[in-house]
């Protein structure tokens, strides 16, 4: 068996969650190869409401293992709230995660270095979800980190102490105000006794050389399905740098994020929103300021599942889905929220830019908005409510268009239409 991945092909929050969890009963194993808990990711079903940061969305199934592999970053304190809030639902996640023993580690003051960093780049700041994701991988990258299998060290607090020290000089450097500045509700000293508290606990999750056991399953026939966090547009290398996260988001972050090589690759899932959506800052060519962009938001409930932001919605934008296509080798697509554009009579789409007075399909290098006009194709709005359909045969003719349309452009089948946040309300093809 080869591993199957599960992507976004936008700016995150594409509805990854959702469809991993659709899809677990088909995989032994789900596993998150990168990212930490900036993602955001939400299940709904029987009425329930789940929102997950660094447990993969496989958790539900009994019959699945969830691994965090290496490549992940995690902060104990966020994870135990999460894990607290599963066992509420009887949801023994013990039972069924392990974590890779090199997977490093956010400790409190990468929260308080975000901050400085974030503070210090003013009106040019990220927008970051403030989690500590930079200042983890920088360390990461910078041979200072520190490592789930490094806990149990003798010497993990004295390095631990260490590593403060070090963050405190930066921050202390840039003049920045960690007394005020509260780490999810709570001042540092408090922040760090409970983050301390978290470590503990997160001792009991099963350790394992998540290379060693990923490869060993994939040579004993376990299907094993990779979930990715954020979006391909948001991707250190490829996205609008500098306003991306700090990890590779695309498929290729999957073999260094888990330790298996190229040619154990299987399908990949591309996911998008019928639409655009981004949180946080940085270029959005086809971001609707207006009315209609306000709809969106209303529509789709366009806040951040991380930290309640409002989303910057606007409309699908077809270069950009080319370029996240190209960078990810998709094999099939799954066209999220299309019951979000039901209130539109007409709906646009960007199929092309202006740049240097021609048309081009590709992205730029230069691509703020002083560069670039998105060329938009206007499409009939099937203006009715979908998401008490049960099958696509049943779907309005604009729908199969929009869907046909996009299709045609980018040339990879859409396999899955989702027409609302509910496990149930998923459209095979
Ligand atoms: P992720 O980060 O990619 O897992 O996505 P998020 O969970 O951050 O954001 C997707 C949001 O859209 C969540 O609130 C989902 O419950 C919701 N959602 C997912 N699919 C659909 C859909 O087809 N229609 C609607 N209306 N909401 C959806
Ligand atoms: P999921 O997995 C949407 C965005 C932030 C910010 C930039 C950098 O739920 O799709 P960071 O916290 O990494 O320093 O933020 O990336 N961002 C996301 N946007 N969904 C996410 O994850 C995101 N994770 C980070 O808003 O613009
Ligand atoms: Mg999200």
């Amino acid at each position: 068996m080869k591993v199957d991945v599960l992507l976004g092909l936008q700016w995150g929050d594409e509805g990854k969650g959702k469809i991993v969890d659709v899809l677990t009963p088909e995989y032994d194993i789900v596993a998150r190869f990168q990212g930490g808990p900036n993602a955001g990711h939400t299940i709904e079903f029987d009425g329930k409401k789940f929102i997950l940061h660094t447990i993969p969305s496989g958790i539900f199934n009994k019959n699945t293992l969830n691994i965090i592999g290496n490549g992940v970053i995690v902060d104990p304190y966020i994870l135990i709230k999460e894990i607290e809030n599963l066992k509420d639902s009887n949801i023994d996640v013990f039972a069924n995660l392990l974590i890779s023993k090199k997977t490093h580690l956010i400790v409190p003051t990468h929260r308080l270095l975000d901050a400085t960093y974030e503070t210090a780049k003013g009106e040019s700041k990220i927008g970051s979800t403030l989690k500590g994701i930079g200042p983890a991988y920088t360390d990461k990258i910078s041979r200072n980190g520190l490592r789930v299998g490094d806990i149990k060290n003798i010497n993990f607090f004295d390095n631990l102490k260490n590593l403060k020290k070090k963050h405190f000089r930066i921050i202390n450097l840039h003049e920045f105000n960690h007394k005020d500045y509260l780490i999810d509700g709570l001042p540092y000293e408090e922040y760090e006794e409970k983050w301390l508290q978290a470590l503990e606990t997160i001792k009991q999750i099963e350790q394992i050389d998540s290379e060693y056991f990923i490869n060993q399953s994939i040579q004993s026939g376990k299907s094993i399905l990779a979930e990715g966090a954020q979006g391909t547009l948001l991707d250190i290398d490829f996205g609008s740098y500098p306003f991306v996260t700090s990890s590779n988001t695309i498929t290729a972050g999957v073999c260094s994020g888990l330790g298996i090589a190229p040619n154990k690759i299987g399908k990949v899932f591309g996911i998008f929103k019928a639409y655009c959506t981004r949180v946080g800052s940085g270029p959005f060519p086809t971001e609707l300021k207006d009315n209609y962009g306000e709809i969106l938001r209303i529509s789709g409930n366009e806040f951040g599942s991380t930290t309640g932001r409002p989303r910057r919605c606007g409309w699908l934008n077809i270069p950009a889905l080319k370029y996240s296509i190209m960078l990810n080798g998709i094999d099939r697509m799954m066209m999220m929220k299309a019951d979000v554009l039901s209130p539109f009579d007409e709906i646009k789409i960007c199929t092309k830019y202006n740049y240097k007075n021609r048309e081009i399909d590709y992205i730029p290098y230069e691509n703020s908005p002083d560069d670039i006009t998105p060329v938009y194709t206007s499409l009939e709005g099937w203006n009715t409510e979908i998401d008490k359909l049960t099958s696509i045969s049943e779907a309005p003719p604009e729908l199969i268009d929009y869907i046909k349309f996009i299709e045609k452009q980018v040339d990879i089948p859409i396999k899955i239409v989702s027409v609302g946040p509910d496990r149930k309300q998923t459209l095979m093809r």
